[in-house]
């Protein structure tokens, strides 16, 4: 190996095992403050620390993004299909049970993908009962509050690094 080969990979870390994107709908950026009885008190920062962590320490890169705008979730879907992104986290909030236009984009970009409410949505009002999103996703977790993405993490970690 010439010097200038084994220079440069030293100094390139190695590709990550996996890529895993986490998506939050509107008003989740107020997790903590926003109706903490039904949504707990651990803010979104929060949540992607110990996300970060735990997929760092799986080689895995967990990338997380917030919007108020349902154009802008979507924008984001289709970009995760030419990103190489493995697998989707979704929250999709109050979208959840209104976006066909959401679900169209993860159908797109095929990629894999679990549905995480913090609140138990069937225990809550009739309109909430209804998903545009899980039919099509490799699993549902709700009712779990935080610790549900953790959860979820956990499934894209392992469906990714060991299929
Ligand atoms: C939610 C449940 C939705 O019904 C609601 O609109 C949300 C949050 C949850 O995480 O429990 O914004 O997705």
């Amino acid at each position: 190996m010439t010097q200038s080969k084994r220079k440069k990979s030293a100094e390139t870390p190695p590709p990550p095992k996996a890529r895993v994107l986490v998506l939050h709908g509107p008003n989740l950026n107020l997790l903590g403050v926003r109706e903490p009885e039904i949504y707990g008190h651990t803010t979104l920062s929060d949540i992607h620390a110990a996300m970060d962590a735990r997929g760092r320490a799986a080689g895995a890169v967990v990338e997380s993004f917030q919007s108020n705008h349902e154009g802008q979730l979507i924008d984001r879907i289709q970009a995760a299909g030419s990103e190489g992104v493995d697998f989707i986290i979704i929250n999709p909030a109050g979208y959840t049970h209104t976006s066909v236009a959401m679900r169209d984009a993860l159908a797109a970009v095929a990629i894999p993908y679990v549905e995480v409410h913090l609140s138990n949505i069937h225990a809550r009002e009739p309109f909430r009962h209804h998903s545009y999103f899980s039919d099509r996703a490799a699993g549902v977790i709700c009712g779990l509050g935080a610790y549900g993405y953790m959860a979820a993490l956990e499934f894209a970690l392992s469906h990714t690094l060991h299929t």
